[in-house]
This record gives structure tokens, C-alpha cells and sequence, in this order.
């Protein structure tokens, strides 16, 4: 088969090209997680000691809420954003963690809604000081060791607030 000479033709082909490769990288990035998580300063909020806490205690009914959706907003931002999507919406790649706890919020019962939260809350701090690696493929990185349990509390707070009914 001959390549086409056609300059223009020729030129697109070399586009697109870069466009495949392009596109590629990105999704290299994101299968490897090959990301440096960043620190958080979160000095101002409570702090919980060293043993991790069975649920969040930056609720919306703490003083420290406010502080910890403005270090929860921009620790999101800075270690989940770029799989996870901006403002917690997910571009497919990752879960939406908008959606994170949708089968509690469905719930009747308060009290079983609560437990069903406690439980989700749980489940999320496991996950994010361990990770997901699976078979030896790194789909998220593990935090732990980066993140302090007040930066992942304040990143639980803010996704909360990005819950969809
Ligand atoms: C390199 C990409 C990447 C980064 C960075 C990342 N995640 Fe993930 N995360 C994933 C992927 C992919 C999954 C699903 C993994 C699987 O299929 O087991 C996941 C799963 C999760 C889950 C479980 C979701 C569920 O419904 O089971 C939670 C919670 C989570 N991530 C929170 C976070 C938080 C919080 C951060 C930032 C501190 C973060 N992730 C950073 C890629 C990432």
C-alpha cells in the first residue's frame, strides 16, 4: 500500500497522530496514578491524635465545619480532582464520588440512615489511606502517610457537600 503525498493529507495524518499519542499519555497517567499527593496544612482545624476516629467529627452541626470544606475543598483539588473530576464530578474514569453514599441518603429510617453513613465513612477512610491496587495496578494511590486524618476528614466534609439526591 502507498502512503498518501498529499501534503495536506499528510499533515492531518501527522495530527491526528499526535492527538492518539496525546491521548494516550493522559490515559497513562491515569491507569499508573503515578501522581505525587500533595501535603495538607490543616493546622487550624481540631486535631484528632493519632488514632484514626470511626467517623467524621467535622460534621455540619461542628464549629469546625466551615475551616474544614475550605482545606477539604482544595486538598480535593489537589490529590483527587485529577481522577476524580473537578468538584467531584466524575468525567467516567473514576467513581463519582458524588455518589459515594447515595444508597443511605435513600433511606427512611434516621436511624439506620445514620448507621448506613457511619459505615460509608468507614469504607472511604479505608480506601484512601490504602488505596486500590489491584494485581499489582495502581487505580488510586495510597494516602496514608501523606494525608493526616484531618485532611481526609475535611475531604470527606467537602464531598458531602457535592451529594446528589
Ligand atoms: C490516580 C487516580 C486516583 C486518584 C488520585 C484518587 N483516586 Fe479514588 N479511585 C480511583 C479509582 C480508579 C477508583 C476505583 C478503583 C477500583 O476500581 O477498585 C477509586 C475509588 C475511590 C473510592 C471508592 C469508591 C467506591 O464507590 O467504592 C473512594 C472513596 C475514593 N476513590 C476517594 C478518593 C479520594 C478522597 C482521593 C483523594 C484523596 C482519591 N480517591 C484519589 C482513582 C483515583
Amino acid at each position: 500500500m502507498r502512503f498518501p503525498t498529499n501534503p495536506l493529507a499528510s499533515r492531518l495524518g501527522k495530527a491526528l497522530l499526535a492527538l492518539a499519542i496525546g491521548i494516550g499519555v493522559a490515559a497513562g497517567v491515569y491507569a499508573h496514578g503515578d501522581m505525587v499527593p500533595q501535603a495538607v496544612d490543616t493546622k487550624s482545624l481540631p486535631q484528632l491524635g493519632e488514632k484514626w476516629l470511626p467517623e467524621n467529627p467535622y460534621t455540619p452541626e461542628a464549629p469546625a465545619h466551615k475551616e474544614a470544606l475550605r482545606i477539604g475543598s482544595s486538598a480535593y483539588n489537589q490529590n483527587c480532582a485529577r481522577c476524580h473530576g473537578l468538584e467531584a464530578i466524575s468525567g467516567g474514569i473514576s467513581p463519582d464520588l458524588r455518589l459515594f453514599d447515595k444508597d443511605c441518603s435513600s433511606m427512611a429510617d434516621a436511624g439506620k440512615k445514620q448507621a448506613c453513613y457511619k459505615e460509608m465513612e468507614e469504607y472511604f477512610v479505608a480506601t484512601v489511606r490504602r488505596g486500590r491496587v489491584r494485581d499489582g495496578r495502581v487505580y488510586m494511590p495510597p494516602f496514608e502517610g501523606t494525608l493526616s486524618q484531618e485532611a481526609v476528614w475535611a475531604i470527606k466534609s467537602y464531598i458531602d457537600t457535592r451529594r446528589v439526591p
